[in-house]
């Protein structure tokens, strides 16, 4: 059942994302379900999509066009960028912007998205501006200018900055304030301390012969508490040994 406090509903949003996007219905559904619907209901968080194309001024409404220099592909122009900043903003001089406003380039050249910048933004911005790239990548000085970081979600390509903005928006939004919920808390997300998350079970204790731990069963607290951490250390080994090594900001 949602239950939303009347006071929630009345306040202003703790933060505000804006995505700028060549397809706008790519977020039709994709904010409507769970935590991020809740989160949107109880006046959390506002998410507004921006149609990038309605931006362009000439009469064919380009956002494209080819690169200087020759090569494949196509790079999005400035202009219909700049001019959404201009009206989302109010300025296209970064260093006017508010201080808990960040203008985030989604793309592959990113800093690779992890649990502490998901951490920062939650608790330093309030107003977040994602742009999704696409084509062949977007003209650089949007980059020079505009963003204040540039962010990847991981070392593959994807075909454009879509996926990555609701990744994005995903991660920080269930760290905001009263987001997840009284039943539930990041603390022991995986990452959050350095390790994986470890295993979790739930009823039937014997599915089809395969037995629930019996440790989870015996309501010993401190025994529950050392076989999870146990689990969670062995499952890093095996998964991400490199966090093990503090090479991704992990312990050490
Ligand atoms: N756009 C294309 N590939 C991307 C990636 N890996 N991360 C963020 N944005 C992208």
């Amino acid at each position: 059942m949602l239950r939303i406090r009347a006071s929630k509903m009345l306040a202003a949003p703790v933060m505000k994302i804006e995505i700028l996007t060549i397809f706008p219905e790519f977020f039709t559904q994709v904010f409507e379900f769970g935590i991020i619907r809740r989160a949107k209901l109880a006046s959390i968080v506002k998410i507004n999509v921006h149609d990038v194309r309605e931006f362009a001024f000439d009469k064919h409404k380009m956002t494209d066009d080819r690169p200087f220099g020759g090569g494949d592909g196509m790079v999005m122009k400035p202009e219909p960028i700049f001019a959404a900043i201009e009206q989302l903003l109010g300025t296209t001089n970064r260093d006017e912007y508010p201080k808990a406003t960040r203008v985030v380039m989604l793309s592959p050249q990113g800093t690779p998205l992890t649990q502490e910048i998901a951490n920062s933004l939650a608790k330093n911005a309030d107003h977040l501006v994602l742009i999704c790239g696409r084509y062949e990548g977007v003209d650089e000085r949007v980059n020079d200018a505009l963003v204040t970081d540039e962010i990847s979600i991981g070392d593959y390509v994807l075909s454009g900055g879509e996926p990555a903005a609701v990744v994005l928006t995903d991660a920080v939004v269930r760290l905001l304030p009263d987001a997840l919920g009284s039943e539930t808390s990041a603390e022991n997300d995986s990452f959050s301390n350095g390790l994986l998350d470890c295993p979790h079970y739930t009823r039937p204790a014997d599915f089809r012969g395969m037995q629930v731990p019996e440790v989870l069963l015996n309501g010993n607290h401190a025994e529950i508490e050392k076989w999870r951490f146990e689990k969670a250390l062995e499952k890093t080994q095996k998964n991400r040994p490199d966090l093990l090594k503090g090479e991704n900001g992990g312990c050490e």
